[in-house]
């Protein structure tokens, strides 16, 4: 830090003053000694920015600071250090921080949308204007995982990461698991606890996992990989069916959002630049209940990372929520207090190269496989032979009764592709064997 700003007060313009924003306001209030003591500045609110001025709040503002609904009167207030992004989704956030950036402030945000969706021009922005990106609180609210990949993991290669990323899939799985309840019933329980948003679909539809999960690609491996190019797949509609025969098996079903490295095989070509390419998506999985991530319960969210000098690590906590994301805004701000080198992405450079990708239809994992069938004799025999024919082998199955909806049989498979396993299921469509489509999960 510079002696001239050792106590000059950091000024900062805080957009958004809603969930995150207003717990913002609150820890700056009671944490201010803290600050003070870790930064040696104080940190000073001058204009938050909001879109209707009239509306009560249930927190004070911060104080000496004035409302605006006015984006210019942070961007281009000369006196702002710093523009804190809270106000969420994709064009006013991108134009408000691309005006900062222009204006020469640092930024702080928690809009992983944002970042995921169009963050790569913003970042190149930043790093020309020499300038801090900071997004701790945008993926999995308090647990540190941007911090600890950019900084704490910098000299390991991640060789994968896996993670539960989303609050509100883990707290509706979790009902469904622990109380036996449908989809429908702890989708509206998880909204009338404020959990879930009147339109669910970026939470079980996985597209707000997917956001985080892009965010720690770029962060793990310095790498772009789309949004667009990334598989997703929510749990909307699961069948609580499927929850309970899983635990028969001794597992758990969890969203996951998962990359690891792959290898390319032997003899093949799989990218220009080198033999490693990433399997990166978003999907239900079958977690076996002895591990960790299995025991992520109700909106907890959680990270494992396997790393080769480190090992494997575990991260666990709040991941939303006021003042758990709160806090990890606050850290940001006070690495703009101090003054720190940006290293925004964690990799030298203006260009992140494109992720070498290995298609979905690749991916090689073992898996659950529900299908409903009619009470009759050879039907077994009839589905382990499609199976048999794309070469999966059956670990192990069973057989349940019918309750009017024809037999659910579910097999685990030993360890086969997804192109495998799809041209097995259209195998017993095809010989008009199901009397439903089947349902099937890799298994971790
Ligand atoms: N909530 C969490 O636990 C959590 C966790 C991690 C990350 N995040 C991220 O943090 C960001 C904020 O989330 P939040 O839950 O705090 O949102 P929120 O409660 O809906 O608050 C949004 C705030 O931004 C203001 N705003 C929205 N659009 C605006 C516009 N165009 N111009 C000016 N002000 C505008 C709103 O003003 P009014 O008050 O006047 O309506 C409100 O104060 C999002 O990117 C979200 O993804 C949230």
């Amino acid at each position: 830090m510079t002696k001239a700003n050792e106590s000059k007060p950091l000024v900062v313009g805080l957009a958004g003053f809603g969930t995150v924003g207003g717990g913002l306001a609150r820890l700056l209030g009671e944490n201010a000694d803290i600050i003070r003591r870790r930064t040696g500045r104080d940190m000073v609110v001058k204009r938050v920015l909001v879109r209707n001025a009239q509306k009560a709040r249930g927190v004070p503002l911060p104080e000496g600071a004035e409302l605006t609904t006015d984006p210019a009167a942070l961007t281009d207030d000369p006196d702002i250090d710093v523009l804190v992004e809270l106000i969420g989704g994709i064009d006013q956030a991108r134009a408000l921080i691309d005006r900062a950036l222009d204006q020469g402030k640092h930024v702080v945000t928690a809009n992983k949308a944002l970042l995921a969706e169009e963050g790569l021009a913003l970042f190149q922005k930043a790093e020309r204007k020499k300038r801090i990106l900071r997004y701790e609180a945008s993926v999995a609210g308090a647990i540190p995982i941007v911090q600890a990949l950019r900084e704490s993991l910098t000299g390991n290669r991640i060789e994968s990461l896996m993670g539960i990323l989303n609050g509100t899939s883990n707290y509706i799985l979790s009902e469904m698991t622990s109380n036996g309840l449908d989809f429908d019933v702890a989708l509206k329980q998880a909204q009338e606890l404020g959990y879930a948003e009147a339109d669910p679909t970026l939470d079980i539809d996985g597209h707000d996992a997917a956001h985080k999960l892009i965010l720690l690609i770029r962060l793990a491996y310095g790498v772009n990989y789309p949004y667009t190019a990334l598989s997703v797949r929510g749990i909307r509609g699961l069948s609580s069916l499927d929850i309970r025969l899983a635990r028969e098996f001794g597992y758990r079903i969890k969203l996951i959002g998962q990359v690891r490295e792959v290898r390319c095989p032997e003899g093949r070509d799989c990218a220009d630049d080198g033999s490693i390419r990433l399997e990166a998506g978003v999907f239900p999985a079958l977690v076996h209940h002895t591990f960790l991530l299995a025991r992520v319960g109700g909106v907890y969210n959680a990270a494992r990372v396997e790393a080769n000098a480190a090992g494997a690590l575990f991260f666990h906590g709040r991941g939303a929520g006021d003042l758990p994301t709160a806090g990890a805004v606050l850290a940001d701000l006070m690495a703009v207090a101090r003054e720190e080198r940006p290293n925004n992405t964690g990799f030298v450079g203006r260009e992140l190269p494109r992720a070498a990708i290995v298609p979905p239809e690749e991916w090689r994992s073992c898996y659950y496989v529900r299908v409903m069938v009619q009470d009759a004799p050879g039907v077994l025999r009839d589905i382990s032979g499609c199976m048999a024919a794309e070469g999966i082998s059956v670990a192990q199955m069973i057989q349940k009764t019918d309750e009017g909806h024809g037999v659910p049989l579910v097999f685990m498979t030993h360890e086969t592709s997804a192109q495998a396993m799809s041209d097995a299921l259209q195998r017993t469509v095809d010989a008009g064997l199901l009397k439903e489509p089947a349902v099937y999960f890799r298994v971790l």
